[in-house]
């Protein structure tokens, strides 16, 4: 029964990371985002971003600068989706 639960468990969770990077994917392409970058932007070995932090505080600075309107689940969501397909740090 313990065994059950926890396999519920990792299934939420990993249902609910996919939905947020698949929102945040979108929120990407549609945003003001690659009329000032390219993919290649991201994630490179120039970058000084070293945290998931920073990287969500660039976001921030960025999509005001394009004048997204985001809220901050979205630019959660948009840091996630550049953290699993580019950056991939841990914390
Ligand atoms: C008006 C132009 C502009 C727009 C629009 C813009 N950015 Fe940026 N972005 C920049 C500049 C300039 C930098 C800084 C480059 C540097 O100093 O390394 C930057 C840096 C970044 C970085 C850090 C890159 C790295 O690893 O060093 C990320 C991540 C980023 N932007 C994400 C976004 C996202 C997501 C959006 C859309 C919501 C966006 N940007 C929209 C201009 C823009």
């Amino acid at each position: 029964m313990l065994h059950s639960k926890i396999i519920i468990l990792m299934l939420l969770f990993v249902s609910f990371t996919y939905a947020e990077v698949t929102k945040g994917k979108q929120l990407f392409n549609e945003g003001s985002c690659l009329e000032c970058h390219n993919h290649e932007d991201f994630g490179t070995k120039k970058s000084k971003i070293k945290m998931f932090k920073q990287l969500e505080a660039r976001v921030q600075a960025c999509q005001l600068a394009g004048n997204d309107g985001l809220f901050d689940d979205e630019v959660h969501d948009l840091s996630k989706y550049l953290n699993k397909d580019f950056y991939k740090l841990k914390k």
